[in-house]
């Protein structure tokens, strides 16, 4: 916003947060957020505060706290709720409250008759972005969605995105409850897509086919598009795995339950992929982890982020470690927050002491660095030559001819010594 062109103030309760903040640090890994952070503190129009007064003199105040899993799956509003009572003080008659967060179905309507009874008033604008890409995302949406209950509102969303409307893309004016639901509906269909692909791959290992020659073969049916069909270890973090459950208890509240109880199957085939590595990293071990040594390549959720909020990889590990296997857990930025919730596993800081003598190595997150693995060159750190690539995301036949044996999620010629097919090319998500 502040680079924009706004005078921006960020508040937050946690006062350290917003120390570090206002020193010029991230409290998370986001590519290019640092250097951006940098250049609008030094513009003077971005200033941190742990003060809700502060808020006093805005005009927009977007309210952008987290919303994680609650009991049962549930959404848990209480950040946003708090927030808000801790800016009603502060909201001034005619000011305009703008919701980010991912909330269930409805919330909006109850807030804007809090923030009613101040004068002010609410839209809903929900957030698409993805982490790793969070700039881009933001400054360059694909498209941006406002719920509002009055025309004058979203002429005040226009003076705010104006810098980012000008670059013409797609602009959806709505009432809140749509608004809402088009960012669930949006994770909800983005997890069934991943979803769908991992199924199709348990079918690809039990009948012998190849799970990415299939999606790539799909893909190009523009109705269906390549993007979100990388079959792997599945989708975790912050956002997919709690939206479509928080989804599905907002569904059966409002008497719908059945249309979602599909979301109910698209997490349990993403869980069993997870499943499927641990037996699988069993088997190629000759049918126990116990005291084996194995290396884990990346504990985030995804490549380009340090978040580890239901990463499959940090599950994957942390269920090995569990069963007795001497684990070694890596990744370029993500072991601070692994550490922080998971202290029992063995981190290390470089690929090179991860991979030291381990008898299985597992490549769970594809950062750059892990898919420009040069087999070869990783024979020699090893003292056994099994690979399980839960991302799809290394050169099959690369490997294979370099002596490994190879595993991959979904092509069964990994597990049956049949010549695999030429690279597919990168995870398009
Ligand atoms: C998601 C949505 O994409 C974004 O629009 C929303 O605002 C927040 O939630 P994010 O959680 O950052 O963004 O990650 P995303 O890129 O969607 O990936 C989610 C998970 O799916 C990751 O664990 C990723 O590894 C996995 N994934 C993605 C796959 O397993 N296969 C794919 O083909 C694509």
């Amino acid at each position: 916003m502040a680079s924009l062109g706004h005078d921006v103030v960020g508040i937050d309760r946690d006062s350290e947060r917003i120390a570090s903040l206002a020193a010029g640090r991230a409290p998370f890994f986001e590519p290019g957020l640092d250097r951006l952070l940098a250049e609008q503190l030094a513009s003077d129009r971005l200033r941190f505060s742990a003060d809700m007064s502060d808020a006093a003199s805005a005009e927009v105040h977007f309210l952008a706290v987290g919303t994680p899993q609650g009991p049962g799956g549930a959404a848990d509003l209480s950040h946003l709720e708090s927030a808000l009572d801790a800016l009603r003080p502060a909201l001034a008659s005619g000011a305009l409250v703008v919701g980010k967060s991912t909330v269930p179905v409805g919330t909006a309507a109850r807030l804007a008759e809090i923030v009613a009874a101040r004068g002010a008033r609410l839209a809903w604008n929900p957030e698409f972005l993805r982490e790793g890409h969070a700039i881009d995302d933001t400054l360059r949406p694909d498209r941006i969605v406002y719920g509002v209950v009055g025309e004058a509102d979203a002429a005040v969303l226009d003076a705010v995105y104006a810098g980012v409307l000008s670059h013409g893309m797609p602009r959806i004016v709505t009432d809140l409850a749509t608004a809402e639901l088009v960012k669930t509906a949006a994770n909800a269909f983005l997890a069934t897509k991943i979803s769908f692909i991992n199924a199709m791959a348990e079918v690809a290992e039990a009948s012998g086919a190849d799970v990415a020659r299939l999606a790539e073969a799909i893909g190009h049916d523009p109705r269906i598009g390549h993007r979100f069909l990388g079959a792997g270890v599945g989708f975790g973090g912050g956002c997919l795995p709690k939206d479509i459950r928080a989804f599905q208890a907002r569904a059966d509240e409002l008497g719908v339950g059945e249309a979602l109880a599909f979301l109910g199957e698209v997490d349990r085939i993403n869980q069993r992929r997870r499943d499927r590595v641990v037996t699988l990293a069993a088997e190629l071990l000759g049918g126990d982890v116990a005291g084996r040594r194995i290396a884990v390549l990346g504990l985030a959720f995804k490549p380009d982020s340090d978040d580890v909020r239901d990463s499959p990889a940090l599950d994957i590990a942390v269920r090995l470690h569990a069963a007795g296997a001497h684990v070694r857990a890596t990744d370029p930025h993500a072991i601070p927050a692994a550490r922080r919730v998971q202290p029992e596993l063995d981190y290390r800081d470089t690929l090179d002491e991860a991979l030291s003598r381990a008898e299985l190595v597992l490549l769970l997150t594809e950062w750059r660095e892990y898919r420009l693995l040069d087999p070869a060159a990783t024979r020699i750190r090893v003292s056994g030559l099994r690979l399980i690539d839960g991302r799809n995301a290394l050169d099959a036949e690369a490997w294979r001819a370099a002596g490994w044996d190879y595993r991959a999620l979904g092509r069964a010629f990994a597990s049956r010594g049949i010549a695999a097919p030429a690279a597919v090319g990168a995870l398009d998500v």
